[in-house]
């Protein structure tokens, strides 16, 4: 699969542009997805038909229309335990990048946030990484700890059960790095993702990366199915704040920003911001 570099060569992660493969949908030129200019509106949502079986990329479990971040938990418990490999089996391409920024800043332990049923942890792990995976959804942790156990990393992983709207239950500067696969951008509200990156600059070392991923107000599913206010809509039982460029760029304040990438994942195809951040070794004040 071809790589580019859509930003700061040498500096960021290293995405390519369509990972749809072979007879999956493309990004059509010159629409969202081009670099420095994320959040184009134009990509209508498909109102009305949350979890409609046949809707391309939709990311359906039951149609079930759920609210609040409990129900939320539920729903992924759920989803993650009658479905296998949910998100897919293969590590995400977006994972692989960011494992060669940590290598390259010689991370040890790696604190990743929602990381579903593993596809990227075990990955970081058996490249030497110690990882404390932390969700809400135990389902997903289990399959996690089982895939460890096969993959012979068991000793590399850690497993923690909590909601990331609670303070993160780590003391300050425990992790040399986070990652944060498609986390940032579930239910939270505007609030609860600014304390959140605030919690996780608390527990990085000074220095420390924090890789993440969101859904843009370029998605297709931005716009669709049932709003929850603050950019959040809900699509097939799963509810998803999405990101425009601004709210980005309020996350990075008292961070140095290295990269903001467009990338495009899935058969939707959903669209991302994927950001790197840097814990700058002055910002010692937390954030609110
Ligand atoms: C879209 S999935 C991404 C999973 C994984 N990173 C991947 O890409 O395969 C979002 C994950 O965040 C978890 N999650 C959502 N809201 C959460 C919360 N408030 N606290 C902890 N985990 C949460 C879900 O259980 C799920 O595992």
């Amino acid at each position: 699969m071809g790589r580019r570099v859509l930003r700061e060569p040498g500096a960021g992660l290293v995405l390519p542009r369509d990972v749809g493969g072979p007879g999956r949908p493309r990004a059509a030129p010159g629409v969202p997805g081009v670099p420095g200019v994320p959040g184009v509106p134009g990509v209508p949502g498909v109102p009305g038909v949350p979890g409609v079986p046949g809707v391309p990329g939709v990311l359906s479990y039951d149609g079930v229309m759920t609210t609040g971040a409990d129900s939320q938990r539920d729903h992924w418990s759920r989803t993650f335990a009658t479905r296998p490999d949910f998100l897919g089996a293969e590590p995400s391409v977006v994972g692989d990048a960011a494992l060669a920024r940590f290598h390259a800043a010689g991370t040890r332990e790696l604190l990743e946030l929602g990381p579903g049923q593993g596809r990227d942890t075990i990955e970081f792990a058996a490249a030497g990484l110690d990882v404390t995976a932390l969700d809400f959804a135990e389902p997903g942790l289990a399959e996690i700890a089982d895939k460890a156990a096969r993959a012979g990393v068991a000793g590399s992983i850690r497993t923690v059960v909590a909601d990331v709207r609670d303070p993160l239950p780590f003391g300050d500067g425990t992790f040399d790095a986070c990652y944060a696969h498609m986390l940032l951008c579930m239910a939270l509200t505007t609030d609860e993702v600014v304390r959140l990156t605030g919690e996780i600059r608390r527990v990085l070392r000074a220095g420390g990366l924090l890789v993440y991923t969101v859904r843009t107000t370029a998605d297709a599913h931005f716009g669709a199915g049932v709003g929850h206010g603050d950019d959040r809509w809900e699509m097939g039982g799963f509810v998803v704040h999405f990101f425009d460029r601004a709210l980005v760029e309020r996350l990075a304040e008292g961070w140095d920003l290295l990269e903001v990438a467009d990338h495009e994942e899935g058969k939707l195809p959903r669209r991302l911001f994927a950001v790197t951040m840097r814990r700058s070794s002055e910002s010692v004040e937390e954030a609110g």
